[in-house]
């Protein structure tokens, strides 16, 4: 089985998907870690961001694993190191980049071969598993996410700082040739603005009948 969640950053996919996939005991999948992994080992490698081949080579080539619900990257356990400034920074142009998407999609889907998942990220319920049993939506203002993110301290920015950079990785997520952030037909659309977590879970967890 899998539940597909998609939706902007700050919209509680994260904290939401891992509750629903400790509630029906099936594995936490989180897309968006394997852009920052491949991120955080461009950065430490000192690769030209700006170079597409060079970076698609080392993509390729790279030791990306997703073990008990963490990705680790040449055999290290990073997930601890994904959400820094830096790497939310860069993460969203190098997603952007086609044939690398290619290559984090086939890795998702390879996952989902051996297990029941719930999946969240941008391009989940569109180009990733388009026939998933269950698709969501999440959705918030740019103000609340921006709060959202704030509150959570685990930025060095500003609140206005941390709007402006919500709002350009919108930007860039939901214009990508390839992947674009968008809702699907089938899914269900939430407005998580004025909900709290639980009572998202709530909605979701009503609509999914085992
Ligand atoms: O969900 P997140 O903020 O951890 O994702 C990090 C970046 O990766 C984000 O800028 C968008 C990108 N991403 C994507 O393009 N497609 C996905 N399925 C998941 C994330």
């Amino acid at each position: 089985m899998i539940v597909a969640i998609d939706g902007p950053a700050g919209t509680g996919k994260s904290t939401v998907a891992k509750i629903i996939a400790e509630k029906l005991n099936i594995t936490f999948l989180n897309s968006g870690s394997f852009y920052r992994g491949i991120t955080l080992g461009l950065l430490r490698d000192k690769i030209d961001l700006n170079n597409e081949e060079k970076i698609l080579e080392y993509a390729e080539n790279l030791d990306l694993d997703y073990v008990n619900e963490h990705l680790i990257l040449n055999g290290e356990d990073v997930n601890h190191l994904l959400h820094q400034d830096i790497i939310s920074e860069h993460s969203s142009p190098i997603s952007a980049i086609v044939e690398l998407r290619n290559i984090v999609n086939k890795k998702l889907r390879k996952i989902t071969e051996k297990q029941s998942v719930v999946c969240e990220g941008r391009d989940i319920t569109t180009v990733v598993f388009p026939n998933a049993e269950y698709k969501f939506y999440l959705d918030a203002t740019s103000e609340v996410r921006a709060k959202r993110r704030f509150n959570q301290g685990v930025s060095d920015l500003s609140f206005e700082e941390i709007k402006a950079a919500i709002e350009k990785r919108d930007e860039i997520d939901k214009n990508k040739k390839v992947g674009a952030l968008k809702i699907a037909e089938d899914a269900t659309y939430i407005d998580t603005s004025l909900l709290t977590i639980d009572e998202v879970c709530e909605i979701i967890i009503g609509k999914i009948h085992l």
